[in-house]
């Protein structure tokens, strides 16, 4: 509300040496209580900061009185005067510790029973702190977060707002929207055996508003996937969902390199703009990942040509086989204990590689794994690729060429951190396109879609759709920080004949076509104009802003990796009778209608 600038204006952080004499209202909750020689100093908190209180019960009895209970954690409200601090009494670790408010009346607001933690106490266990999210939000560090996720919001809308793009809100009750996941699925009442699915992203209906016409759109929009959860995924989510026609690589590229020229500033960091790119193709080769951490070196080497047909069999028969000999530089890791090269190989291993040989030079000498397996020529030919110095090691593996790069990526980013490689301070953003359009699914025997089945082959692959679907390359691209992918995107499919092209590849036949995506392709009939976009991860954005390491630490109410909200309980189990309405087994069938 509006109340103009009135006495608790003020936040309890904001009090600085020049308020010295200013009398203020203010209400937090007690961070801090002591009681030295009579006089009561509170700390007070609220979602500014903290401020000392001090209570002289000589002069202010009646505000000593109703103080004299209050325990951690109770809400008072106290009216005072900022009185600047003895110089012994200054404190240079708090924002406002030059100065303290001495209380003149009093109020508990609010009493807290002992709380099963406090939010500068010890560290609770996370269960605990999950259960009592609301009591973990309190931590400062945490309720900065949810005030940065606000700014970066309010300055994403702003600036797309300045760019042209109209928000819209697409609908949460809808039909399956393929992004990879499982769908999250709700029963309908009323069409019993029907069900909604809840969208893994808003893909088709940004489309559509193409479609309609509306030329530029984007959304704050919260995503649904049942999938396996990690420190960076969250079963609902939210994206910074955009669509634009007529959008070309080059466009959404500039697009996003302005957003972030404009965000990214607010944690400090200035983005190098345009950001470098790299093929997909590229990117697997170097760094053994679609979403390479570029803040250091080491990256992979093909040592097949050096080493395929040496006469060490665990290299020479992989390459027969049709494999490669990779390896990198793990610099200055020469004096690496046994325990390390196992964990090292152990990585590898984890991947699919049968392990990880290793190459040393050490005092002047080089050194094989395997003894003599190696000719000296050999050696100084690997080590010489691998730009080995002295006091290096060389690891390499050999697998066929998707194994050696995996356990390779992977190996890479254990060293990086290991061997303190990674320069924490700097940031390095890129773009990587050129994915394939599709991958070989060998379990189902069929063709999956990399990214969704909407996104358009390259023009120049689209005749190989049917005839060499694995050398078909997309529009599709991803942008990445630091090895974490914010977002991703394509151009799209907007002939209704491609279209189809592209769901028989991945094994939808007309039928099912027609029948998950008809809606779709009879858009496609009426003059849809060529189109594309992307989705940020938002949740991803704040967590690199914020500099913390869980997307947890920057959603309000997060879920475990089970999907399991520990604070309400969810899931939970059902009233038996809210099942029967929904035609639902387990609470026993209602008279079941389905004809069957
Ligand atoms: P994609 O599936 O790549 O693309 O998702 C876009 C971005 O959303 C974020 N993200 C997630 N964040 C947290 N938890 C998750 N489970 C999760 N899954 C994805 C990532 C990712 O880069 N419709 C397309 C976009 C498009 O083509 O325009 C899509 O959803 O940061």
């Amino acid at each position: 509300m509006a109340h103009g600038r009135g006495m608790n204006e003020r936040g309890a952080g904001s009090f600085r040496r020049g308020d010295v004499g200013e009398r203020h209202k203010l209400r937090g909750w007690v961070h801090q209580r002591r009681d030295h020689g009579g006089v009561t100093f509170l700390n007070l908190r609220d979602r500014t900061g903290v401020v000392q209180v001090v209570v002289h019960p000589e002069e202010h009895p009646e505000a000593a009185a109703e103080l004299a209970p209050a325990r951690l954690e109770w809400l008072i409200e106290v009216e005072g005067t900022v009185t600047a601090r003895g110089e012994q009494a200054v404190n240079p670790e708090m924002a406002t510790g030059e100065v303290e408010i001495e209380a003149e009346t009093a109020r508990v607001v609010a009493a807290s029973e002992p709380l099963p933690f406090t939010p500068d106490g010890p560290e609770a266990s996370e269960e605990t702190r999950l259960r009592y999210r609301y009591l973990d939000l309190r931590r400062q560090e945490l309720l900065a977060n949810l005030q940065l996720r606000h700014r970066v919001t309010m300055e994403i809308l702003d600036y797309f707002d300045g760019e042209g793009f109209v928000t819209v809100e697409t609908p949460i009750l809808t039909r399956s929207t393929p992004e990879g996941a499982r769908d999250y699925l709700v029963p309908s009442r009323v069409r019993r055996g029907s069900f909604y699915a809840l969208p893994q992203s808003p893909q088709i209906f940004k489309q559509l508003l193409m479609v309609s016409g509306l030329e530029r759109y984007v959304q704050i929009a919260r995503c649904f996937r049942d999938e396996d959860l990690r420190a960076d995924r969250q079963p609902e989510f939210t994206q910074v969902d955009v669509e634009m026609s007529f959008a070309t690589e080059e466009k959404i590229f500039g697009l996003i390199e302005g957003l972030f020229a404009r965000l990214f500033p607010l944690a400090g960091i200035e983005p190098r703009v345009p950001f470098p790119r790299l093929t997909w193709r590229e990117a697997m080769r170097r760094f053994g990942t679609d979403r390479p951490d570029l803040r250091f070196g080491c990256e992979i080497v093909d040592l097949t040509a050096e080493l395929g047909e040496s006469g060490f069999r665990g290299f020479s028969a992989t390459v027969a086989e049709g494999g490669v000999v990779r390896g990198l530089r793990a610099p200055g890791a020469a004096g690496a204990s046994r325990r390390e090269i196992d964990e090292w190989a152990e990585t590898a291993r984890a991947h699919g590689a049968a392990g990880v040989l290793w190459l040393r030079r050490r005092d002047g000498e080089l050194r094989f794994q395997v003894g003599s397996a190696l000719t000296e020529a050999e050696l100084e030919r690997a080590a010489a690729r691998l730009e080995l110095q002295e006091g290096d090691l060389g690891l390499i593996v050999a697998a066929s060429e998707p194994v050696a790069s995996a356990a390779l990526g992977a190996l890479r980013l254990v060293l990086g951190r290991g061997l303190g490689l990674i320069d924490e301070s700097r940031h390095e953003f890129l773009w990587v396109h050129d994915f394939p359009l599709v991958e070989w699914n060998a379990d189902e025997e069929r063709w999956d879609a990399c990214n969704h089945p909407f996104t358009a082959p390259r023009p120049e692959d689209e005749h190989l759709l049917e005839e060499a679907p694995a050398s078909v390359l997309s529009r599709g691209y991803d942008v990445v920080l630091d090895g974490i992918e914010l977002g991703g995107g394509s151009i799209r499919i907007h002939r209704r004949e491609l279209q189809q092209r592209a769901f028989a590849l991945l094994g939808i036949d007309a039928e099912e076509a027609e029948e998950r995506f008809g809606w779709l392709l009879d858009a496609l009939r009426y003059g849809a104009p060529p189109h594309g976009g992307i989705a940020l991860g938002l949740d991803r954005l704040v967590m690199m802003l914020a500099g913390a390491s869980s997307l947890r630490d920057v959603i309000a109410f997060p879920k475990t990796t089970s999907a399991t909200c520990l604070m309400t309980d969810a899931p939970s189990a059902v009233d038996p009778r809210q099942l029967a309405e929904l035609g639902l087994s387990g609470g026993g069938r209602p008279d079941d209608d389905s004809g069957e």
